[in-house]
């Protein structure tokens, strides 16, 4: 899969050169480009950003910049996507749906976000992180990139991906490994059984019990499914 992330902020990426997306990297299975929305500014200053229509408080990101940085790729086809408070809310199910693509575009607002023209002209598909603010679109992007990228084929096993938490709209079982016993506390016995079956059972239903403790709402979407 290719990445392209439209950035006023390259440098804020740098996790995304880290552990198992620096692996799908090298790999070749995952190819993420950082492009300078500055550096598309017709403004003498390279500013990208203006006061906004109305007034209000912060500034807006304008559109030129974006819209030329776009054009630069010659991307008609990719499917681009903006982290947007407005958005629908990232899930797995949507994660692994953008998994699916062949090319993404990822538009980062940034200040008090950007210009309406940007989405009117690019229709970017706008996800959101939660119902929160945050100061721009780097971080939700990073979010969204590492949530898809653990569904590209080959980045994680499969036996991950199943066990993990959400999958089949559960939370996931306590972990325990080595030493066996640390300050006192002990890994429960069935860990250590070898009893395949035991372990299993013991697993859903330690999955159970948090989620009906924490997350009752997802075994209330399990039941009207
Ligand atoms: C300060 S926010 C703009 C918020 C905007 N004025 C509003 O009220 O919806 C700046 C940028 O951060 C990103 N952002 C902030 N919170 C986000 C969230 N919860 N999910 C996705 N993106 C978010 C978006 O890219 C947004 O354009």
């Amino acid at each position: 899969m290719r990445i392209d992330i439209l950035t006023l902020f390259p440098e804020s990426f740098a996790p995304l050169n880290e552990s198992i997306l620096k692996r799908a990297q090298e790999s070749g299975k995952l190819e993420i480009n950082y492009i300078n929305i500055r550096d598309f500014s017709n403004n003498k200053h390279k500013k990208c950003d203006d006061y906004p229509f109305g007034g209000g408080a912060g500034m807006l990101m304008s559109v030129q910049p974006i819209y030329d940085a776009f054009k630069s790729l010659n991307a008609e086809s990719a499917h681009v996507v903006m982290a947007s408070p407005s958005g629908e809310t990232l899930t797995p199910a949507l994660a692994k749906e953008l998994a699916k693509k062949d090319h993404l575009v990822f538009i980062c607002g940034h200040y008090e976000g950007v210009d309406q023209r940007v989405n009117d002209l690019l229709k970017p598909q706008e996800i959101s992180i939660g119902d929160y603010v945050l100061t721009g679109g780097e971080l939700p992007t990073m979010v969204i990139i590492d949530c898809l990228a653990r569904f590209i084929d080959g980045v994680i096993t499969a036996e991950s991906l199943n066990e993990e938490s959400f999958a089949n709209d559960m939370l996931e079982y306590p972990q325990y490994t080595r030493p066996q016993t640390f300050e006192g506390l002990s890994v429960p016995e069935v860990l250590i059984s070898g009893n395949h079956q035991e372990i299993a059972n013991w697993r859903k239903e330690e999955s159970l019990k948090k989620t009906k403790a924490r997350r009752p709402d997802l075994l209330n979407k399990k039941e009207s499914e």
